[in-house]
């Protein structure tokens, strides 16, 4: 007798094989399980040949970096000295610019959702940048306030803005389906931004507004501690990383971040409009997935 699903498990389900499907998954088959997949050098050979092959020049609010072919590894090497691109001491030295705060020492798991209303009570009605002239809402973060796993975009949009919550829009449907297709739910993660306020027109956030509003989202890093942290495109990779660099040196591999894992990925909006780069997102994600001992897909 074929088992019957019901209509909310068939939907989520259609909408991850969409996404596979996006990604040009369309085999699944089981080969025998080995462990050392998911920790050994293998599976790093594996991630980097799933990555990148040249991808198109990329422009648009989202995408300050250019994409490019992936470096090899000696001009990866090069691209990440501080200052190779003469950048960082530009992010440093702009108005607003204050160093990242201190790690804060570890939250028990019981008291983060506290801890991270402690925080939201802190911003309160917002008036320190300029952005809260425009906002609807402050779009403070949303999920599992202990995740393993959280994700970082770069400000709210209209959709974001009226509803108070992060990444709700056409983005976030397709950041549902990158989670989905990591086998988690959005509701295991926690969603937050740079900037709290959306900046008009969708415009990427200026230096001052974007250093004035990350101490808060550090803070909310701290309190979470997840144990992998996903940037979603340059604006959340620059803030958090503290220098502008082109998103093909900092993707596909882990940086070491306040004692957690950070992963560099495209913007799912960048993906919206090429969804020729989605391959090169998931292969992001399957390292995200990796650091966190998931199971990926066609591996047993
Ligand atoms: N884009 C972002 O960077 N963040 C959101 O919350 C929505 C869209």
């Amino acid at each position: 007798m074929p088992r019957t699903l019901d209509p909310a498990t068939r939907g989520a389900l259609a909408e991850r094989m969409r996404f596979y499907r996006d990604l040009g998954l369309t085999e699944f088959y089981r080969r025998p399980a080995d462990p050392a997949l998911l920790n050994g050098q293998s599976e790093d050979a594996a991630a980097s040949e799933a990555a990148p092959g040249a991808s198109t020049a990329n422009s648009g609010e989202h995408q300050a970096a250019p994409s490019q072919a992936p470096a090899a590894p000696e001009a990866a090497a090069l691209a990440i000295q501080p200052n190779f691109f003469g950048e960082e001491s530009a992010i440093r030295s702009r108005k607003g610019f204050q160093a990242p705060p201190q790690i804060t020492p570890a939250v028990p798991p019981a008291e983060r959702a506290a801890a991270l209303k402690l925080i939201r009570d802190e911003i309160g009605d917002c008036t320190r940048c300029a952005l809260h002239t425009g906002r609807h809402s402050i779009v403070f973060g949303e999920g599992d306030s202990a995740a393993r796993l959280m994700f970082v975009g770069e400000g709210p949009g209209a959709d974001e803005d009226a509803q108070g919550l992060p990444f709700v829009g056409r983005a976030g449907q397709l950041l549902n389906n990158m989670i989905a297709a990591m086998g988690l739910k959005r509701e295991e993660c926690y969603i937050a931004n740079v900037v709290k306020c959306r900046p008009p027109g969708n415009r990427t956030p200026d230096p001052e507004e974007a250093h004035t509003c990350s101490p808060f989202l550090f803070r909310q890093i701290d309190v979470v501690r997840p144990q992998v942290l996903v940037a979603l495109g340059a604006t959340a990779a620059t803030y958090l990383l503290g220098a502008r660099q082109p998103l093909a040196a900092l993707r596909g591999r882990v940086h070491a971040f306040r004692g957690m894992s950070l992963i560099v990925t495209y913007h799912p909006a960048f993906l919206l409009r090429d969804p020729r780069q989605k391959k090169e997102a998931w292969a992001d994600l399957q390292i995200a997935m990796k650091e966190l001992g998931l199971r990926l897909p066609g591996r047993g």
